[in-house]
């Protein structure tokens, strides 16, 4: 039921609540509840975004916990050691972000200066949120992870104020590193954005032209699956000048994934090489997910037949069998976008690993 006394009914229990986070919740509720209506109700439309507006702080406000803002817990084992691969996207990262926080002098020295953003892109499940926690490890830095999705709210100037008041938290907590994950959704296109989200990039500009300053020690990461519909201002020099792309695992990095994936696990001997030829074009993820597969035939034996089996590589290879790479229809929609908006220039790494993995992979 979603009217007017339904509203006001939460409200009353909200008032009523013995606790901050029911009062929350009910609060909340009230203000979905009014943001619906005014879909519903053209003609009060004003007074009821107000309204759901007002509402929205003050639920806001008793939680305590702002989930957005939350500093990730370094994780103690992922490290770029545990990545395959990716040697590039890990000394450019070491380069730009580690280094120049440990040798602050050294860079001076040599007029660098540091700061600015580095812009992931990529098929996904290929490591993109993977590298940015290993960073997190390997960089003694407070580490600020952003679903970007998170940060969006429906409510109008709540986005900036949510965008403004995370990069105050960094500055608090400065030297930090701010990771925006799924970044199209706030950083999109302005051009194809809806009115009031324009001011989401707007809003990030601002506060990126303001780290140049001396004293201010805040980096930026930040990963997507569209770089096309990031827009353009954002990938600026000084903002997300750099651009790296992240691709599938070569074959030294698929037969190092499968080997990090299976030493947890108990196996009779495996042929990583051959899984790795088998699993050409594959990501991350789909070698994760044919592990997993793999291991579930025996276990699933198992408990029927009581006699525990290890994992074989006839298991591995009718898992490699079952599974479908999501890395082609990625590909395939992603050469089409980047050449439709002419910004082939601007991924050239994108457009050569489409020419490359087509004959493999469609
Ligand atoms: N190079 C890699 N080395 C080791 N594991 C990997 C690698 N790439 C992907 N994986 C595995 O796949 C999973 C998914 O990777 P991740 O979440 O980093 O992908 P992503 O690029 O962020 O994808 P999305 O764009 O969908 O967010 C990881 O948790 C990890 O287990
Ligand atoms: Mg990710």
């Amino acid at each position: 039921m979603c009217d007017e006394k339904a509203v006001m009914q939460r409200v009353k229990l909200a008032k009523g609540s013995e606790n901050s986070q029911e009062a929350a919740k009910y609060y909340l509720e009230a203000a979905q509840m009014l943001v619906e209506l005014s879909e519903k109700t053209p003609e009060k439309d004003g007074e009821f975004m107000d309204m759901a507006n007002k509402l929205y702080l003050k639920g806001k406000k008793l939680k305590e916990k702002k989930t957005i803002l939350k500093t990730t817990k370094k994780s103690a084992k992922i490290t770029f050691d545990s990545i395959g691969g990716l040697h590039e996207l890990k000394e450019e990262i070491r380069f730009k972000i580690i280094e120049p926080f440990k040798s602050p002098e050294l860079f001076e020295y040599y007029g660098k200066s540091i700061g600015g953003g580095i812009l992931m892109y990529g098929p996904p499940g290929c490591g993109k949120s993977l590298v940015a926690k290993a960073t997190a490890n390997e960089a003694n830095m407070a580490f600020f992870h952003v679903k970007s999705s998170d940060l969006k709210s429906k409510f109008v100037g709540e986005t900036e104020k949510n965008i403004a008041e995370l990069f105050e938290k960094a500055r608090e907590n400065q030297p930090a590193i701010i990771f925006f994950d799924e970044f199209e959704s706030i950083g999109g296109e302005r051009s194809e954005a809806a009115a009031h989200e324009k001011n989401f990039v707007a809003q990030l500009l601002t506060e990126m032209d303001g780290m140049d300053s001396k004293d201010q020690k805040i980096l930026l990461l930040a990963a997507t699956n569209e770089p096309w519909s990031v827009d353009s201002a954002l990938r600026r020099e000084g903002r997300f000048g750099k651009t790296l792309f992240v691709p599938q695992p070569d074959f030294e990095a698929r037969s190092q994934i499968f080997e990090l994936e299976m030493a947890k696990r108990p196996t009779e001997e495996i042929n990583f090489m051959k899984l790795a030829e088998m699993t050409k074009g594959f990501s991350g993820a789909d070698i994760k997910s044919i592990c997993e597969h793999a291991t579930n035939i025996p276990l699933k034996e198992s408990l029927v037949t009581k006699k525990k089996r290890k994992i074989s590589m006839k298991d591995m290879n009718t898992a490699v069998k079952e599974t479908d790479s999501i890395v082609k229809q990625w590909y395939a929609k992603a050469k089409r976008q980047v050449e439709m908006k002419h910004m082939g220039e601007f991924f050239p790494d994108l457009i050569q690993r489409a020419r490359e993995v087509e004959p493999i992979l469609l």
